[in-house]
């Protein structure tokens, strides 16, 4: 019989995490429902209060570090790498959570705020991920944060889209590539979850991202989290967390792109 499971699960008992985009929204996320279990948490992020913050809600007894870090440059993920070194870290299980949007026309877009979204969803991301392997324990485990965005051409969030696409592409490509080297990989695409995604992404003249239509899709971030960290466990590379986004996953996967585009003008047009 033909054998489906992807990859030796990952025991999050014990872990040793290192998390970015930890001072809000699905990474702060991430560090609570990782309390209980894991032995070293990093928090990785720019705001240093905003850390603070969600260390103080967190377990006493649990080894809890904050490292503030840019990983939008280059030096930010080397700082990275030096503060695990310096504290004497050797994570297992990497969550590449940090990432941000732009939303509104590419035309209009503001040049810098493009370059970072690249830089911290493409470059960041996969700079952090090469640097871990070799300082990582096995067996290890990495999360990476995609979206649903990742399986279709979305106007007015095009770069970030884009990035998620190459997020998800790249996570599965790694977990095959990875799990004879006892690296499960799992890659999580959540629909419109409730955090500071939209203010970020949002132009000071610009709309919300939170559009109609999205109720169907909208599952709190605890869910997002949970389902990440079971497929982890479970080995499974790609996860679409809700019922309404992993049917909407597979829908946007399987219909024809021509087909795609036509709905998304449509859309357009009505907005
Ligand atoms: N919410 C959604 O609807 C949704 C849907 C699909 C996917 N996602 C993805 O989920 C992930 C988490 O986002 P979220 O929804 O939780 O949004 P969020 O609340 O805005 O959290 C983003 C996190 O990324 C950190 N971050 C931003 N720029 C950074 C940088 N240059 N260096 C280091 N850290 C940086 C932020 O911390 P600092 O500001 O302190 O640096 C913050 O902790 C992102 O990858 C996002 O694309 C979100």
């Amino acid at each position: 019989m033909l054998h489906l499971m992807e990859a030796n699960g990952f025991s999050l008992e014990k872990c040793r995490a290192v998390i970015t985009g930890a001072s809000s929204g699905l990474g702060a996320e991430f560090a609570r429902q990782l309390a209980p279990r894991a032995e070293v948490l990093v928090l990785v992020a720019r705001r240093a209060e905003a850390l603070e913050g969600v260390k103080r809600e967190l377990p006493e007894r649990l080894k809890v570090l904050t490292c503030v870090s840019d990983l939008a440059k280059d030096s930010g993920i080397r700082n990275v790498f030096e503060f695990l070194e310096a504290n004497g870290v050797k994570p297992n299980l990497l969550i590449n959570n940090a990432g941000m949007g732009d939303y509104g026309s590419f035309m209009s877009s503001a040049e810098e705020k493009t370059r970072t979204q690249l830089d911290l969803n493409v470059t960041g991301l996969t700079m952090l991920t090469h640097g871990m392997l070799t300082r990582m324990d096995r067996p290890g485990g990495i999360i990476n944060v995609s979206s649903l965005a990742s399986t279709l051409p979305m106007p007015e969030l095009a770069v970030y889209a884009a990035s998620k696409a190459y997020v998800t592409s790249f996570s599965e490509a790694l977990a095959v590539e990875l799990a004879p080297r006892g690296i499960t990989v799992s890659c999580v695409c959540p629909g419109p979850t409730p955090t500071n995604f939209s203010k970020t992404a949002k132009r000071e003249d610009g709309g919300d991202t939170n559009r109609e239509g999205q109720g169907l899709l909208r599952i709190p971030p605890q869910q997002v989290v949970g389902e990440a960290l079971r497929a982890l466990e479970e080995g499974r590379a790609c996860v679409f967390p809700g019922l309404g986004v992993s049917i909407a996953g597979r829908l946007f996967r399987l219909v024809p792109r021509r087909f795609l585009r036509w709905m998304l003008k449509r859309r357009m047009a009505k907005e």
